[in-house]
């Protein structure tokens, strides 16, 4: 990994955009670049959190609240963002949700809620953002959080699951084509990393990392230009060998999370 000092010189005095910057993974990504003295653009839709940050780092952020589920807020953005700044070096796509289907009802407003932000969400950001990505002196970047559940199938994960997997694909194809127009596209795998999210669980996470640890690892990645960045690498593969063993997953390890009440 990268030094602190390393990290310092390719990461630092830049433009970035971190959605999701409100708290978790993306809250300690906005701190560590602001303390890199990169200029941060700073979003989510808790306006208190994201004020918090800007009081500690009051030159180097700037906060734009809006909830990724409104049109409105959505074409309101739109408008403000490239009065706010003129290129991008980096937008970092950190909003996300999880919602477990708990019974075995596939409710329809609970898939949409998760897709809308995991999902669909990020596809708009990314749409905005190009014009001022490529206005980047270096190459713009878009990175984005998929996740390590996406690598198999797990018992209630089937909208969180899906959504970061159909993530993922998205981000793939357009690492093909915005090469040629200049901007990288890097998506991070996170296992489990100890944030608002995961203190949900109600289950043992493997592996569990602090989001400091996280974001030591994604800004070294970035600095590296890394086009994928996957954290633990053990939890990584150990699911490849799941995939290519999928009796052994499907016969015996899926089953034992399963909740006995579930079905
Ligand atoms: N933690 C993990 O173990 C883990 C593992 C793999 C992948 N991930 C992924 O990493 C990303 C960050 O997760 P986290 O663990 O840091 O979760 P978190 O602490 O719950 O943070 C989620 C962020 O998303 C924002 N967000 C959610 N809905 C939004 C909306 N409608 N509009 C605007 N912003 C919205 C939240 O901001 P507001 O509430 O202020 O709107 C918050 O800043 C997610 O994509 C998650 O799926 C996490």
């Amino acid at each position: 990994m990268m030094s602190n000092a390393q990290a310092h010189s390719v990461c630092s005095n830049k433009n970035y955009w971190v959605l999701g910057a409100s708290s978790g993974i993306g809250l300690q990504l906005a701190t560590d670049l602001a303390r890199l003295e990169n200029h941060v653009i700073v979003s989510g839709r808790n306006a208190t959190a994201l004020e918090h940050l800007k009081k500690q780092y009051p030159n180097h952020v700037t906060v734009l609240v809006f909830d990724l589920q409104s049109e409105d807020d959505f074409l309101i953005v739109k408008k403000t963002l490239p009065e706010l700044i003129d290129s991008l070096d980096g937008v970092i796509y950190c909003a996300g949700i999880c919602e477990y289907v708990d019974d075995l009802h596939n409710n329809r407003a609970l898939y949409r809620r998760v897709f809308a932000v995991n999902f669909f969400a990020a596809v708009d950001i990314l749409e905005l953002s190009i014009p001022l990505l490529k206005k980047s002196d270096t190459r713009g970047c878009f990175m984005g959080i998929g996740s390590l559940a996406a690598q198999a199938p797990f018992t209630r994960a089937q909208a969180y699951g899906a959504s970061k997997a159909a993530f993922e694909y998205f981000m793939a194809c357009q690492r093909i084509d915005l090469e040629p127009i200049g901007i990288d596209v890097c998506t991070v795998l996170p296992g489990f990393v100890k944030t608002p999210l995961t203190d949900k669980n109600d289950f043992k996470m493997p592996f569990l990392m602090s989001v400091d640890e996280a974001s030591q690892i994604i800004i070294d990645g970035l600095a590296k230009r890394k086009k994928r960045i996957i954290f633990p690498k053990k939890l990584y593969w150990l699911l490849q060998i799941y995939r290519w063993w999928p009796q052994l997953w499907f016969g015996s390890v899926a089953k034992k999370m399963r909740r006995e009440n579930d079905v």
